[in-house]
């Protein structure tokens, strides 16, 4: 009942040129794909050249990132309308290198989250701990804050325009992909923390992804398991075969 979400994070990779042969040999190998929702995050100068690539097919445009005031200045940020005016409909939030390279905080995605929301579009909420807190037994703890503070004061009808992306940041471009039970049960934390803050029905529509290290050898396995309704894929989503195979883990 819930419908997934396959979302590439392509990061700090490709150029204009590069956007445009990922579309089209992406295009062709999804087109029959019914079952999920498709999404790329290009970086922001590939963004027009994506949106453009991709018109009329079933992929959506995201953005990695954005500043949550509307205009003003604040050299080198993009905005929330910016992204819609680009023809994006996600925008991925508080990513971990965003929480660890450049100060993110659970108050800067929460935010960012109103940004979003405010410019219709969906967002997509990065959660996830460092090995010391998975290693020290902290992860419930570390995902409930997380949780509580990056979504503390939405409605019920916000929360239900925003996606949660469990992406531990041990298995972040590590080759160490958490096993789907390891996922499973952190996902099926992260349906309580909402059923807590939103309701039983708020819970049972929110959509969870994993994301760390999926590749077309595990996203059935992850796939498989109740509570996991997708994927953030960063490295396999730079290759329009590597991407597909995960889009269409059903006939795998
Ligand atoms: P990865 O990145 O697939 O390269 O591990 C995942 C992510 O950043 O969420």
């Amino acid at each position: 009942m819930r419908r997934p979400i396959i979302a590439g994070n392509w990061k700090m990779y490709k150029t204009t040129g590069e956007t445009s042969n990922f579309f089209q040999q992406l295009i062709p190998l999804v087109a029959q794909t019914m079952h999920c929702d498709i999404v790329i995050a290009p970086p922001f100068t590939a963004l027009a050249e994506a949106v453009r690539s991709s018109a009329g097919s079933n992929i959506a445009i995201s953005g990695q990132n954005l500043y949550w005031e509307k205009e003003g200045a604040f050299t080198g940020e993009i905005s929330a309308p910016m992204l819609a005016d680009a023809g994006c409909r996600y925008c991925i939030i508080g990513h971990s290198e965003r929480r660890q390279f450049f100060g993110e905080t659970n108050q800067t995605v929460r935010q960012k989250i109103n940004a979003v929301l405010g410019s219709g579009l969906t967002a997509i909420v990065c959660l996830g701990e460092v090995l010391s807190e998975r290693e020290s037994n902290q992860t419930t703890s570390v995902i409930q804050t997380q949780f509580q503070e990056g979504f503390a004061g939405l409605t019920p009808q916000d929360f239900s325009r925003i996606v949660v992306a469990y992406a531990p940041v041990w298995a972040i471009g590590t080759g160490r992909t958490a096993t789907p039970e390891i996922a499973a049960e952190v996902h099926q934390l992260i349906r309580q923390s909402a059923q807590e803050l939103f309701g039983v029905d708020s819970a049972e529509h929110l959509r969870i992804l994993y994301g760390g290290s999926v590749k077309p050898e595990n996203i059935r396995g992850l796939m498989a398991k109740d509570d996991i309704d997708g994927a953030l894929v960063g490295g396999a989503s730079l290759k329009p075969d590597q991407f597909a195979s995960i889009v269409n883990y059903l006939s795998a």
